[in-house]
């Protein structure tokens, strides 16, 4: 069995939060721009796997099919056009399998083959609806001029990309950069990252930002540098372009450094608290799995432990939501040490900081109402969140 392969036969934490982040944003990005497009809306999985795992979880095709159901079956029904594309074939015949069991199967199209290839048929399928493309690759099997050139230039094209960077690629290829010994694939494996990475711009900044965080005496210090920059990436794939990247940061466990940065490319304001929401509620979901895991693990072990994964989630939940409260309120004050006025969804990371991925909507109203109640801001409400306008008092 390869490495891929052990990939889906069981789902992982990690994966909860990123599908539980996609069926909430696509279902809120569907709902919201179908308004504009007669009900009709059109999602690209372009790396989508075997679409089930092997223990019965949906992978991300299922994901999107069941978003698709939950869309039609809404009062006012929408219609999402799904697109899967996988490259193996042996996963893409399972793909097959599992999308046309679905209720909606017929509806979906399917192709095997390299995602770059249909992507010309795919956007003229889908003329002028909204498309959502999610990029869900192997380490450092992806180009990134997949996205440069076909989705982020052209100002016209109403998409968005979702695209998931494996941070710890970047920790593992980037230590071969100054390994004391040589292998011949080493040379083929940084050649891919620089592939992936958009240029070799990256080996130096990686060199650099290890150096100081080992210097400033930062733990882990490795995956700092890539965490740094995977955010880097991110931003130079936006310069230039009508579009700007918003990323939330996914860990195999609570204490670990990040090991995937998944990016939304967007160019609505409005889409920045919706993915923020949803990034929070994939974190809560992901912590549940999380203790669920850890639970069955110490309850296997030979001694024996009292644990209620439900009670210490919860606990640990609230006390979360909290210390973000109390760090949104920080973040507000010192933004408004420089600004004058913020709106609210114009730069929704500077008051979310850290908390991206963690926080959502709640903590964002919870820590605007008490420095309000406090007369340190002043706000000017409108209909939605999005539009509040915080003040100096
Ligand atoms: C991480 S898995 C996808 C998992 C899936 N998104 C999910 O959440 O269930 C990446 C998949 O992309 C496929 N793949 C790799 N390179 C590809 C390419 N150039 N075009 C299309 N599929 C590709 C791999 O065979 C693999 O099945």
């Amino acid at each position: 069995m390869t490495a891929n392969d052990a990939f889906f036969k069981q789902r992982k934490p990690v994966a909860v939060f990123k599908h539980k982040l996609l069926v909430d944003y696509l279902t809120a990005w569907a709902t919201k721009l179908s308004v504009y497009s007669n009900g009709a809306v059109a999602f690209l999985d372009g790396y989508a796997g075997t679409g089930r795992y092997e223990d019965g979880t949906p992978g991300s095709p299922l994901v999107a099919m069941n978003a698709a159901q939950a869309l039609r079956d809404q009062q006012s029904p929408k219609v999402l056009r799904n697109f899967f594309v996988e490259s193996d074939p042996k996963y893409f015949k399972e793909l097959k399998k599992n999308v046309l069991s679905h209720p909606l199967g017929q509806t979906a199209r399917l192709y095997p083959g390299d995602v770059v290839d249909h992507l010309d048929s795919v956007v003229t399928q889908v003329g002028s609806a909204p498309l959502l493309v999610f990029l869900d690759p192997f380490g450092t099997s992806f180009d990134s001029d997949l996205i440069k050139t076909h989705f982020l230039t052209d100002p016209k094209m109403k998409v968005e990309v979702l695209l998931n960077v494996s941070i710890q690629a970047v920790w593992r290829i980037g230590g071969l950069l100054t390994s004391n010994t040589y292998e011949p694939h080493f040379h083929k494996s940084l050649e891919r990252l620089d592939n992936s990475l958009d240029g070799t711009w990256w080996r130096a900044q990686f060199i650099e930002a290890r150096e100081r965080f080992q210097l400033d005496g930062t733990a882990r210090y490795v995956a700092q540098a890539a965490r740094e920059v995977s955010d880097a990436f991110a931003n130079r794939l936006v310069h230039g372009t009508p579009h700007q990247a918003l990323s939330v940061h996914l860990r195999k466990t609570t204490e670990a450094e990040p090991i995937f940065s998944l990016t939304l490319f967007h160019k609505h304001r409005e889409a920045r608290l919706l993915f923020i929401d949803s990034a929070a509620r994939a974190h809560r979901e992901w912590r549940r799995a999380y203790w669920g895991d850890q639970a069955i693990r110490l309850n296997t072990s030979d001694t024996l432990f009292e644990i209620s994964p439900d009670a210490e989630c919860d606990h640990e939940l609230e006390a979360l939501s909290r210390e973000s409260v109390a760090k949104i309120q920080k973040n507000i004050v010192s933004v408004l040490e420089r600004a004058l006025a913020i709106r609210v969804s114009d730069h929704p990371s500077q008051l979310f900081g850290k908390s991206i991925g963690t926080a959502g909507k709640s903590e964002l109203r919870k820590a605007i109402n008490k420095l309000e109640k406090d007369g340190r801001i002043s706000v000017v409400r409108a209909k939605k969140l999005d539009d509040w306008t915080l003040k100096r008092p």
